[in-house]
């Protein structure tokens, strides 16, 4: 792997571990780590034993991300900030349509775009110390990493346009009841439950997995019919050396040995 300068990345056999590290500044996102935070995906994803799926946290105890670096933007303009935008959006997509599952584990501040990208994980873990919001409105912006379009589909209209209207800081307890994350958790035992759901998960189908991320993302993709993806999927898995396997070892009463084939 690449040593990259703003992210930690650590690969184990089935784990792959990206850390952003800029605790200085709360790992705020500028230009140069989501661009490392995509070359590293785009690398873990090439390995040769690709691992079963991602955890993405921040360095410190204090912070997740407290959203993009606001340094630069009083000299962005137009055009710069919506080529800030379309960057942060493609790097996002990219993670949300990975097709191993990526698990945010939000460990303090995840404001603004430290959210959005939590938001663009498939999982999200919090510790009871995060805090979570889009401040974007109290700086004369509107969220540049589509918060705008996540958000409602995590916690519904009202809800989100009560956080992005009011720019108010949640905690994780309200992020829980809110459906906007999975689980909270102790913070000293946030990466270790992380990695207890990728070990559930990595002891399933590789294949059904990546289908499933898949069909799932495609039931908010407007150019997809979502039915049709989950039939034309449905068929792939039935096809796969994966189902065969999956079925033997339910009848043997064994434990499957999947190979993602
Ligand atoms: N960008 C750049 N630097 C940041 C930062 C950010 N988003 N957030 C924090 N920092 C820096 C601070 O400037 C400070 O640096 P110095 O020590 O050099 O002064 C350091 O991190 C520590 O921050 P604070 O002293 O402010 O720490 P705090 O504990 O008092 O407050 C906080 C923590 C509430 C998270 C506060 O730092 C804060 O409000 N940060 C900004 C959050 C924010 O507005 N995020 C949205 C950015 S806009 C965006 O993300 C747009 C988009 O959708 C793409």
């Amino acid at each position: 792997m690449t040593k990259f300068e703003n992210i930690e990345v650590a690969v184990d056999a089935k784990i792959a571990t990206i850390t952003i590290n800029r605790p200085k500044a709360l790992n705020a996102l500028n230009y140069e780590t989501i661009e490392e935070l995509g070359n590293a995906l785009d690398e873990i994803l090439n390995l040769e034993n690709r691992p079963a799926g991602i955890i993405l946290t921040g360095s410190g105890d204090k912070a997740f991300a407290a959203g993009a670096d606001l340094k630069k933007f009083p000299e962005l303009g137009f055009e710069g900030g919506k080529q800030l935008s379309k960057q942060g959006n493609e790097v996002f997509n990219k993670f949300e349509n990975s097709p191993i599952p990526v698990i945010a584990a939000i460990n303090g501040f995840a404001l603004g775009g430290g959210l959005e990208l939590a938001m663009a994980c498939h999982l999200r873990i919090a510790s009871f110390n995060a805090k979570m919001g889009q401040p974007e409105a109290k700086l004369g912006l509107t969220p540049g990493y589509a918060a705008t379009q996540r958000l409602p589909r995590y916690i519904g209209k009202a809800q989100a346009l009560y956080l992005l209207l009011t720019a108010e800081m949640i905690k994780a307890e309200r992020a829980l009841e809110l459906g906007l994350v999975n689980e909270v958790v102790e913070a000293d035992s946030l990466r270790e439950r992380c990695v207890e759901i990728l070990n559930t998960i990595g002891g399933l189908a590789p294949l059904a997995i990546t289908e499933i991320i898949r069909c799932v993302n495609a039931y908010y993709d407007p150019k997809l019919d979502g039915y049709e993806e989950e039939v034309e999927s449905f068929g792939k898995c039935m096809d796969s050396k994966d189902l065969q396997e999956g079925v033997s070892a339910f009848m043997e009463k064994r434990k499957a040995n999947f190979t993602g084939e």
